[in-house]
C-alpha cells in the first residue's frame, strides 16, 4: 500500500463498524486513550452528528484510518473548539494514513468554522506526538495524574492547533 493508493473522504454511516474496529485496536494497545470499554458500530454512529467532522482513509475499499472531532465543552463560547482523535488500523500504521486523515480533518474543520483543535496525548505516545507536531499542533503543557489506566496514574500532554483562517479577519 502506498500513500498515493489511499483515498480520503468524509465519513458515511456505513463506516461506523470499521471505525469501531480501528478504535478498539487503539483501546487494546493501551497507547492512546484512557478508554477501556470496546465500542460497537452503534456507539460510533452517534459521533456522526452533522456538526463534528469525521474523516476516513480507505485502501482498496477498506477503511484503514479515521480522524474525528467531538465536543470540547458545551459552553457556547467554545463552540469553535473541537476535540480531535486519530487512529490507524494496526496493520496500516507508518504508511502515511494518519497524516492524510488528520490533515484532511483540519481542512474540514476550517471549512466548518472551527478556530481550534485540542487533544491530550500520553507522553510516551511517540507516534502521535510526532504526527501532530508535524501538522502544526503545539504542546501546551502536562496534566499530572490525569487519570488511571489499568490502575496506574498517567500524565497527559495537552496539545492545541489554531486554525488561523477562522481567527484572523
Ligand atoms: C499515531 C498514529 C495515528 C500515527 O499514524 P500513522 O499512519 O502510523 O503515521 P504516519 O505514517 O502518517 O506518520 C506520520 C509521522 O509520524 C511518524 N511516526 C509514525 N509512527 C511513528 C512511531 N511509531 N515512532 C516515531 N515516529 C512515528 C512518521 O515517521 C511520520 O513522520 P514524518 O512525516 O516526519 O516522516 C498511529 O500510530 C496510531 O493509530 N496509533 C494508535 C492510536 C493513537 O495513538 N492515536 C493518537 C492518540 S488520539
Amino acid at each position: 500500500m502506498t500513500e498515493q493508493a489511499m483515498q480520503v473522504r468524509l465519513d458515511a454511516p456505513a463506516d461506523a463498524a470499521a471505525i469501531a474496529e480501528i478504535y478498539n485496536q487503539g483501546i487494546e494497545d493501551r497507547v492512546a486513550t484512557f478508554e477501556t470499554r470496546l465500542r460497537n458500530a452503534e456507539d460510533v454512529a452517534a459521533w456522526f452528528d452533522g456538526v463534528h467532522p469525521v474523516v476516513v482513509a480507505e485502501d482498496e475499499g477498506r477503511v484503514i484510518a479515521f480522524a474525528a472531532t467531538s465536543s470540547y465543552r458545551p459552553r457556547a463560547c467554545y463552540k469553535g473548539i473541537g476535540e480531535v482523535s486519530v487512529y490507524v488500523a494496526r496493520k496500516a500504521r507508518r504508511r502515511g494514513a494518519g497524516r492524510l486523515v488528520l490533515q484532511t480533518l483540519i481542512t474540514a474543520c476550517e471549512e466548518a468554522g472551527y478556530w481550534k483543535l485540542v487533544s491530550r496525548v500520553f507522553l510516551d505516545n511517540t507516534a502521535s506526538r510526532h504526527l501532530i507536531r508535524s501538522l502544526g499542533f503545539r504542546e501546551v503543557g502536562v496534566y499530572e495524574k490525569h487519570g488511571q489506566l489499568d490502575g496506574v496514574w498517567r500524565d497527559v500532554l495537552i496539545v492545541e492547533r489554531l486554525i488561523q483562517g477562522n481567527i484572523e479577519p
